[in-house]
């Protein structure tokens, strides 16, 4: 994209905004070894929405998400953000730039509290290096007190209060869940990604875990590009789906445009999966 790109909103069944595109993946290949994980996929991800990933397992959904993460670079393709090509870059350095993530298997340390296993979220952020902590240490109480305050508001927002202090291995899995969804949003990020934020959750916890994905993109303007295998939730949640099947894209557009695609149809609406 660049400054020339016509910038149109995409009209959404529930009118909310949706702004320009933010990411754009182009031709994407991924090969690990002889496995082909992508195949020559585009697509854009715009300010505001909601943009899912769904297909069958081994479609190659993480391994785009761990391209969008700069986890893993293609062979071939460019990744778009903001208007400008992203050279290759480290995963710390694509964080820099906005991305936070949660993982498919947790990723917590266990021994650590809410409240720390949080703080390490806004790692990103922190200006002050050890070096400078011991030399200026007012400045960097300072920001210590401001990461404080920003954590504690997003522990509010998730409602985890009552839980800061427990540590991490001894809470149920739901409420792991929302926990790495706290310190992904601890970084503040312009883009979330998350692979299954839903999987293995019971009925209640998959509600709790939806109106909060809801309330962030609402509240905070977050652009959400998430992964998941739940099709009802899919297509509640989403302002967009792209549709995987073994490395390929095969469906692109709102959940009703998906949902009446028959290619999407056949490779994995119509098949059982998981
Ligand atoms: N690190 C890796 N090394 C080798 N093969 C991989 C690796 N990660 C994924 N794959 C392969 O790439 C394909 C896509 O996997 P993945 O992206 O995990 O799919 P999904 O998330 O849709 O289930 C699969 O065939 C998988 O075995
Ligand atoms: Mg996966």
């Amino acid at each position: 994209m660049n400054a020339e790109t016509p910038v149109e909103a995409i009209p959404t069944a529930d009118d909310r905004k949706i702004g320009p595109v933010l990411m754009e993946m182009k031709h994407i290949t991924l090969r690990f070894g002889g496995v082909k994980a992508i195949t020559d996929i585009s697509f854009d991800i715009r300010e505001g929405e909601i943009r899912s990933i769904i297909g069958p397992n081994g479609a190659g959904k993480s391994s785009m998400l761990n391209v969008i993460s700069g986890f893993y670079v293609p062979q071939e393709g460019e990744v778009w953000f903001r208007g400008a090509r992203r050279p290759q870059m480290k995963p710390y350095q694509v964080a820099r730039q906005g991305i936070a993530r949660t993982f498919q298997n947790i990723a917590l340390f266990d021994g650590m509290s809410v409240l720390d296993n949080i703080m390490t979220g806004r790692l990103t952020l922190m200006k002050t290096g050890l070096a400078a902590q011991s030399l200026w240490w007012g400045k960097a109480q300072r920001e210590e007190t401001e990461h404080r305050e920003k954590v504690e508001k997003i522990i509010d927002f998730l409602e985890i209060q009552a839980i800061r202090k427990t540590p991490v291995g001894r809470l149920p899995y739901g409420l792991k869940k929302r926990v790495e969804l706290a310190r992904a949003l601890a970084a503040e990020p312009m883009l979330l990604l998350l692979d299954e934020p839903m999987a293995g959750m019971n009925v209640e916890e998959k509600e709790d875990m939806c109106r909060f994905i809801l309330d962030v993109n609402d509240e905070f303007g977050t652009t959400i590009c998430l992964i998941e295998h739940d099709m009802g939730v899919v297509m509640d949640l989403s302002d967009r789906v792209v549709v995987m099947d073994y490395g390929k894209k095969i469906g692109d557009g709102t959940p009703d445009e998906v949902r009446g695609n028959q290619a999407v149809i056949d490779a994995y609406l119509g098949v059982a999966h998981d």
